[in-house]
């Protein structure tokens, strides 16, 4: 069997080295258009950050793995083709600014149309709009082949990527489970997962039940932080302390304590971009009512990262003007490189509007990425790139803690608070420090949703 993957990114590249590693037999060919990205896969520096990726890679690569620009070629050959490309929101046009950008898919599509010489089962990786496999299915039978279009949405999460794909706690199949022809392709993509996922955790539905279940389940995930983070607006004008509130109501079991983490807000290019493609599906489908519940997380979303920065700026004496600050971490997580939709652009942003100065340190964001995401370019003095948080933090008047680093726990802050102007702010956007500490070492403290600090 030979499997072709389109679009090698954060998760056709991790995906495929699992699929691969797990079943020796099959080829995988990861293919994309993006040539530097297909040589970064193919060199020792992948162009994804991910714990424990590297040695899998090594492990497989050249082997039964294969990271080439040749689309087509790939395609003709494969059995199964998986379309993992992306599916940003649309710019322009009807339904910019909330619809799903369907080009890159449909152009995959075609290509598959293109270079298919017998049908095949084209798998929906990328998360899709509900009802996207008729249009796929359409555009791949005018070429006159029968094709099975499966959904398999993915739910890993980066920064965890590896593990998630090795143990998940399901795996999602969408397909015609109405006829036997239908059926027969589920259970060809069962069975490769079957080599190492329990096949009661395989769960097989029809195929709209598979791509809305993808968009409901980042939904939920992403209602949950602005949940908290909405308590931790109240926490801080009561005296109370969000993450006491969250174990708390995180111990209920039918509530549980995954993603009550309250924080300067969500980021990832999943979250908002799903979170908007759901809300024009319910305009679409003549639901304001549902769209304006979900409208809510989105908007509690930009208040909390808004509410961040104001803070700073407010306790700083309502003037950051010309004063350094300390920006401890960019990725829009802990764990990866990736800082698409990282709420760390939008607080940075407003901080460069009130002119302060920024030094930058944050472990695997290239300097380059961070001048990209806040559209400066080289050499702005506004802002320095630093080779490690105590290099940030001298002489600055506050660090802002937006990324989740384990590093950052570990400083010896007695030290970075000798070396930086007084009074010395610390403004941690992960609640990942320990304030007391901090505070007896002589910083004014900020968290979140902390009423009872500085
Ligand atoms: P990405 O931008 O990292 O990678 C997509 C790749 O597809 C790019 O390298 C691009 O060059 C390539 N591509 C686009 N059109 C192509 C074409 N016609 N032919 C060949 N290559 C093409 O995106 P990603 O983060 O891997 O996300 C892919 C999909 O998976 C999205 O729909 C996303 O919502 C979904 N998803 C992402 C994550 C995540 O953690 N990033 C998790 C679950 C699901
Ligand atoms: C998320 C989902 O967790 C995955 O299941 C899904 O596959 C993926 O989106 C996707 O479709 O792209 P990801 O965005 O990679 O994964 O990372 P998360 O761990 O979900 O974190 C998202 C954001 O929420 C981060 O900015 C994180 O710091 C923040 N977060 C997370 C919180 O603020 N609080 C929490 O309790 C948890």
């Amino acid at each position: 069997m030979r499997i072709c993957c389109i679009g090698a990114g954060y998760v056709g590249g991790p995906t495929m080295t699992v699929i691969a590693r797990k079943c020796p037999d099959i080829r995988v060919d990861v293919v994309d258009v993006n040539r530097e990205r297909i040589a970064a896969w193919n060199s020792d520096s992948l162009p994804v950050f991910e714990p424990g990726l590297d040695e899998l890679v090594k492990e497989v690569r050249g082997k039964n793995l294969f990271f080439t620009a040749d689309v087509e070629y790939s395609v003709e050959k494969a059995d199964i083709v998986f379309i993992s490309v992306n599916t940003p929101t649309k710019t322009y046009g009807y339904g910019a600014g909330s619809a799903s950008d369907l080009s890159f898919v449909e152009s995959c599509a075609r290509s598959i149309a293109r270079a298919s010489k017998d049908g095949k089962i084209v798998v929906e990786k990328s998360t899709m709009p509900v009802r996207t496999a008729e249009v796929i299915k359409t555009i791949l039978e005018s070429s006159g082949y029968k094709f099975h279009v499966l959904s398999n949405p993915e739910f890993l999460a980066e920064g965890t990527a590896v593990r998630d794909l090795e143990n998940p706690d399901r795996v999602l199949i969408g397909g015609d489970d109405a006829t036997e022809e239908g059926r027969a392709a589920i259970e060809t993509l069962a069975s490769i997962y079957a080599r190492w996922v329990p096949r009661e955790k395989i769960i097989k539905t029809n195929l709209w039940s598979s791509e809305l279940s993808k968009l409901t389940a980042n939904a939920f995930l992403a209602q949950r932080i602005s949940s908290i983070n909405a308590i931790s607006a109240l926490c801080e004008a009561t005296g109370a302390d969000v993450d006491q509130v969250a174990a708390a109501v995180g111990s209920d079991s039918r509530i549980g304590s995954k993603f009550l983490k309250s924080s300067v807000g969500y980021g990832g290019s999943c979250f908002q971009k799903d979170l908007l493609n759901l809300i024009y599906l319910c305009e679409h489908f003549n639901l304001p009512k549902v769209a304006d519940y979900w409208r809510a997380v989105v908007d509690m979303n930009a208040f909390q990262k808004r509410r961040f920065s104001a803070d700073i700026v407010e306790r700083m004496f309502k003037n950051i003007s010309g004063k350094r600050i300390a920006i401890f971490g960019f990725a829009f997580k802990e764990n990866t490189n990736d800082t698409r939709e990282s709420p760390a652009i939008d607080i940075c942003r407003d901080l460069l509007s009130e002119c302060a100065r920024l030094a930058f340190y944050d472990p695997k964001v290239s300097d380059g990425q961070i001048l990209s995401d806040l559209g400066l370019s080289e050499g702005d003095g506004r802002v320095e790139f630093c080779k490690s948080p105590y290099e940030a933090a001298e002489n600055s008047h506050a660090i802002v803690l937006l990324t989740h680093w384990d590093e950052f726990r570990k400083l010896d802050y007695e030290k970075i608070r000798k070396t930086m102007q007084t009074p010395a702010w610390i403004f941690d956007g992960r609640n990942c420090l320990d304030h007391r500490l901090l505070a007896e070492i002589g910083f004014l403290v900020r968290g979140i949703g902390k009423g009872n600090l500085a």
